[in-house]
């Protein structure tokens, strides 16, 4: 392996993301984002983001999973796990989770711009029910994956998993350690490349409806506090009825 990596470097496209583009509705840019990246046949996986969370002793931790739901009136995201893994029980202790989503360009070919949607919020359990409804739907090995894994555990041995696997009775339903978490962003923002490193990048941080305030604490300090975040920022009502501070950060 070639150990120096300062060369490795892509140029992003031209295409910018205006406030105009982003418009009042960080759901409809998700959807629009998201459809546009899944017509694309170089991106199979289009769905595929990361989780990041943080342990009882404060440190972070993050792994890919599959979107596979979302709920544009809530502004929410749902993915399937283990809820006894690492990544459950930390962002059901802490009640808070990140999710990042990185569609790579491909301006050489035909001007693609590479994308990156990073959200904040609050970790919530998908209904039994509903988790039950799309475990019927998954292919029967993904189903006896699910069910035979401890995920997070250590085991002894690849076989001891496959004899696990092999034993299992059909059909199988859904395991008690097993379900979906939903993350209900309070931020979202969106990164568009550009070249020279000078990429656009422009937040949503969603508005407690009593206190009128942005509800991530983190990310109003992250963006250089409220009074410039409210100097800098538009407050846009979505049509869910939702008001968010829409702001461009620096890249
Ligand atoms: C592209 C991709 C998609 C994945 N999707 C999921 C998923 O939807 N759910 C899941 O539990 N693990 C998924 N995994 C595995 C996780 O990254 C991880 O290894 C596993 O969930 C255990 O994480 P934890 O021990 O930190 O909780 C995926 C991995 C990759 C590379």
């Amino acid at each position: 392996m070639d150990h120096d990596l300062a060369h490795l470097r892509a140029e992003y496209g031209a295409t910018p993301l205006r406030a105009v583009d982003a418009g009042t509705d960080p759901m409809a840019l998700f959807a629009a984002w998201f459809a546009a990246a899944r017509e694309r046949a170089d991106l199979p996986e289009p769905n595929a983001m990361s989780v990041a969370t943080v342990g009882a002793d404060g440190s972070p931790s993050a792994r890919m999973v599959l979107l596979k739901a979302v709920e544009v009136e809530r502004a929410a995201f749902t993915w399937y796990t283990n809820l006894e893994s690492r990544k459950a029980t930390e962002a059901l202790r802490g009640g808070l989770a990140a999710l990042c989503i990185w569609w790579a360009g491909a301006p050489a070919t035909d001007g693609v711009p590479g994308r990156q949607v990073r959200m904040v919020g609050r970790v919530e359990p998908v209904a039994r029910a509903d988790a039950a409804a799309y475990f019927a739907r998954r292919p029967e090995e993904a189903q006896r994956g699910a069910a035979v894994s401890r995920q997070s555990r250590v085991i002894a041995s690849r076989a001891e998993l496959d004899a696990r696997a092999a034993a299992l009775a059909t059909p199988i339903t859904l395991p008690d350690d097993w379900g979906g978490l939903r993350l209900v962003a309070d931020e979202l923002e969106f990164w568009q490349g550009r070249a020279g490193r000078l990429h656009d990048r422009i937040a949503f941080l969603r508005v407690d409806d009593q206190s009128g305030l942005p509800i991530s604490a983190a990310g109003v300090e992250a963006a250089g506090g409220a009074e410039a975040l409210e100097a800098a920022g538009t407050r846009v009502s979505d049509p869910h009825g939702a008001t968010w501070v829409r702001v461009r950060l620096q890249p």
